[in-house]
């Protein structure tokens, strides 16, 4: 389906699906008047940064929370979606609480019964009556995250409830009409996941109303040095620390390096790094970064493989807060094989 921009928002980002445009189009009209630049009043106190491409994500946020439909957030792990999701959840003004479902994280045999909630007696082992993530929902925002993850018959249900706006528990047959702002979050691409057929044309329609797309560290390094001295304060204070900043060595390479797990990776980094620390700047061996992205001597082929195999074996753990599962799937080896690699590469773990 075709994308139709309205104008204003080109620049910044969002686009809106023509699924939905005409009456969205009118939604915003009245929310489109020119936002001053002004002081965020602490409505951003936790989202940190200050290059342009920030400043514009807080524009968007200001304009979409306040208008009722779906938003799509798409972009790398780690760059802040679901601080976005809460920061929409808080900026909306709904009454109701911010309900997270993590799409990839229960079993799919168990999903329907999360997602719809059951009666009494629905199933073996269903001891009494509880509400689903929708439900709970009720009034507030219901985030989707890793919504790509969704199995491909709970695709259907989640459809059918967005067209319906009334869920059945399981094992009841009483509508309970839901009024939940819905946010999903993906950081897979959901267009090539239609065209492989694991994800619903018509499901990504109804919830990409509204996208935001999220900008990676490598695209707004001038927010590197300000997010890790936010950090590297957040984590002295806990860890009681007297850490002064970091040498100039490792500013610069942190602005060098890509940064794959992005802003969790360098969050990790940094904690792991002030735990250690023993001195009070932090250096570049410290934070565990390689100290260039580019071979500064010759190599021969085999060590340059080794030393990319433990770059994506390290920055991989980092983005999985070192889960181990998580960390052997996006890598596509076993878990026995991975423990093997971590061994043999001395990784700190
Ligand atoms: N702009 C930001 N300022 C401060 N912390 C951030 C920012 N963006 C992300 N974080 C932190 O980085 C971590 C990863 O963010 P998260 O929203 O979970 O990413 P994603 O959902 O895209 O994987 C979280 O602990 C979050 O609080
Ligand atoms: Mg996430």
């Amino acid at each position: 389906m075709k994308s139709i921009y309205i104008n204003d928002f080109v620049s910044n980002g969002i686009n809106v699906n023509s699924a939905h445009v005409y009456k969205l189009k009118q939604d915003f009209r009245e929310h489109l008047a020119p936002i001053p630049d002004s002081p965020d009043n602490g409505l951003f106190d936790d989202l940190v940064g200050q290059s342009k491409l920030v400043k514009e994500l807080k524009q968007i946020i200001r304009k979409i929370a306040v208008v009722n439909s779906p938003v799509l957030i798409v972009g790398e792990t780690g760059t802040g979606k679901e601080l976005i999701a809460r920061s929409l959840h808080k900026l909306s003004g709904t009454s109701g609480p911010f309900v997270a479902m993590n799409c990839g994280g229960i079993a799919p045999s168990l999903i329907q019964s999360e997602l719809f909630g059951y009666e009494k007696g629905a199933f073996t082992g269903a001891l009494c009556r509880k509400k689903g993530f929708i439900e709970a929902a009720q009034n507030g925002t219901l985030f989707f995250d890793e919504i790509g993850e969704l199995p491909l018959d709970q695709q259907s249900n989640l459809l059918r409830f967005l067209q319906e706006g009334s869920i059945q528990r399981v094992g009841s047959v009483d509508n309970i009409r839901i009024n939940t702002r819905i946010i999903a979050a993906t950081n897979v691409d959901l267009e090539k996941a239609i065209k492989t057929g694991t994800f619903r044309a018509d499901l990504f329609y109804r919830l990409n109303v509204l996208e935001i797309k999220m900008p990676t560290l490598r695209e707004r390094t001038e927010d590197i040095q300000i997010l890790a001295n936010h950090f590297l304060n957040r984590y002295s204070i806990e860890f009681n620390k007297k850490i002064d900043g970091f040498s100039l060595e490792c500013l610069h390479h942190m602005k060098e390096y890509n940064w794959p797990g992005n802003i969790r990776e360098l969050m990790n980094r940094i904690k792991r790094a002030a735990i250690l620390c023993d001195t009070s700047l932090l250096t570049t061996d410290n934070l565990g970064i390689p100290h260039s992205t580019m071979v500064s001597k010759p190599h021969s082929l085999k060590s340059a493989r080794d030393i990319a195999e433990k770059q994506a074996i390290e920055s991989t753990l980092y983005q999985c807060d070192k889960n181990i599962t998580q960390t052997s799937k996006y890598l596509g080896i076993s878990r026995a094989m991975l423990y093997r690699l971590i061994k043999k590469h001395e990784l700190n773990f």
